[in-house]
Formats: structure tokens, C-alpha cells, sequence
């Protein structure tokens, strides 16, 4: 069976050497230019189903991920992804997509695929009732509306869930995780040999007619995969200091 379930005990931790995970995130670059060796399917696939690993919201998997296989649609995706040397040289080119309509039936699946013998009352609760109030904003966005009100009253005296309530908060929702999964798959890649390049630099509207996406689902990114070429790097990698960002409250 295709799965993303892992094969690593979950109660028996093995020894990581962290020194192996830094060479993974320190040799991670944004690659512009791939060499003709493509990405195996089978390595292609493992890296996607340690992406589906990523943390994500409630469990909901708001994500989906589609390999760009077909070379005349993926030749208008590169011109879309304004024919960037990182579409264009690419050896798999998989858009990232997140999904603000799958998280009901996600509800219930979270229920039949507990893997569990027993599923707590707890979580049928939570995934049958919980979960399918939180995140419907029912017709019109009226049911956001009104519990964006009614919270916003009860927030007064108490913390409360400030959203999502509205179709933007729900993209944004489904957009964090799946932006985790995305950064799950790059390093996967890494871990695995191959390279990567994350674009936001697309012409949405051409992107989601030529792959014929449903209203409800957005391309948080495109990642370009394959082997670095000599020039795939563009530059010699820095950030900013570390004081500038982590602030200790
Ligand atoms: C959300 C996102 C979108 C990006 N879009 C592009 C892109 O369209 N084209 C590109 O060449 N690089 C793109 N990048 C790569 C960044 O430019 C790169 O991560 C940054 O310069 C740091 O370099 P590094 O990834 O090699 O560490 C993107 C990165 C992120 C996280």
C-alpha cells in the first residue's frame, strides 16, 4: 500500500546524529539550474511521503501535491512559473497546492483511519463535531461571520479561537501547513541527494487554468527538483544576525 506512514518506531527512538541533519539543512540551497540526471520515481515518491509527515493542522491534511509529468503541460507551467532556469532546467517539477476544501471529508477520514484499534471517544468527538464547527463558515460565510462575532464577544473575558472565519483565514490555514510540507520536501530531497527550488514566482491565474484547479485550492508553491549543476547556485548563502530575529520575552 502507498503510504506516508512511518516505518520508524514511534516508541523505541533510534540515535539521530544531528550532525547529519545539519549537512541536510546546511547544504539545502535554492537550486537554478539542474543537471539532465532525472529523480527517480521511487526517490520522488519517499520524498513526498516524508513531506506528508510535516506537522499539520488538526491533523486535517489540507495539502496536495502534483508531480508535473506531462512535457506539454509542464512546458506552459514553465512558461507560467515565468520561465524561470529553476522550471525550466528542473528534473521533476511538483506544485504544491493547499486545499480549503477537503477538510470535512478529512474529518471524517481521520475517524476511519485511526490506526488504533480503539478510537477515543475524545477524538470521534473531536473530528464528528469539534472540528466541523470550527472550520465552517456555512453559506455565504455567514456561520464565520457569526462566530467571528460571538467570539469576539466571549474573547473579552476569556481566550478564544480567533479564527479561521473567513475564506482569506481559511486559505491561510490550509497555506501554513502545506508550506510545511513543502519545506519537508525539500530537505528530503537533500537527504536523498537531489535538489530543489521553491517558486512563488508564477502567474497564478495561467497556473491554476492550464492545471485546472478547483476555486478552493491554491498553489502555495512550485518545487523545482533534480541534481545541482556546477552554476546552480547563485550565490554564496547568508542571513542576517541571529539577535536581529530571536527576541527573548
Ligand atoms: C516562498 C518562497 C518562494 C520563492 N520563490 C522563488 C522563486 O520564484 N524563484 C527563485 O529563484 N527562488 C525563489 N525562492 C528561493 C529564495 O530566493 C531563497 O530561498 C533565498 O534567497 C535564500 O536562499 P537559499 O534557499 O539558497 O538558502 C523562494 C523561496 C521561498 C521560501
Amino acid at each position: 500500500m502507498d503510504s506516508a506512514m512511518s516505518s520508524i518506531s514511534q516508541t523505541e527512538l533510534p540515535e539521530i546524529d544531528a550532525k547529519e541533519f545539519e549537512k541536510v539543512v546546511e547544504t539545502r540551497r535554492s537550486i537554478r539550474r539542474f543537471t539532465d540526471e532525472p529523480v527517480p520515481d521511487k526517490i520522488l515518491n519517499r520524498c513526498l511521503d516524508l513531506a506528508m509527515l510535516a506537522p499539520n493542522s488538526c491533523n486535517l491534511q489540507p495539502w496536495e501535491f502534483y508531480i508535473i509529468k506531462d512535457p506539454a503541460v509542464k512546458k506552459k507551467l514553465v512558461h507560467a512559473c515565468l520561465d524561470q532556469n529553476a522550471a525550466k532546467t528542473s528534473q521533476a517539477l511538483i506544485a504544491v497546492v493547499a486545499r480549503t476544501d477537503t477538510w470535512y471529508k478529512h474529518c471524517d477520514e481521520n475517524i476511519t483511519a485511526w490506526p488504533d484499534p480503539k478510537l477515543p471517544k475524545l477524538v470521534e468527538d473531536f473530528f464528528s463535531k469539534v472540528a466541523k464547527f470550527q472550520y465552517a463558515l456555512g453559506p455565504l460565510g455567514v456561520l464565520g461571520l457569526f462566530k467571528k462575532g460571538f467570539f469576539s464577544i466571549a474573547g473579552l473575558t476569556r481566550p478564544v479561537p480567533r479564527g479561521p472565519y473567513s475564506r482569506a483565514e481559511m486559505k491561510e490555514w490550509a497555506t501554513k501547513s502545506t508550506a510545511l510540507a513543502a519545506q519537508t520536501l525539500m530537505l528530503s530531497l537533500r537527504a536523498h541527494g537531489y535538489d530543489s527550488c521553491p517558486m512563488e514566482g508564477f502567474d497564478e491565474k495561467r497556473v491554476r487554468k492550464i492545471m485546472a484547479l478547483p476555486s478552493k485550492a491554491s498553489v502555495v508553491m512550485f518545487v523545482a527538483a533534480g541534481k545541482r549543476s556546477e552554476k546552480g547556485v547563485y550565490n554564496t548563502r547568508y542571513r542576517f544576525d541571529r539577535e536581529k530575529f530571536v527576541h527573548t520575552i
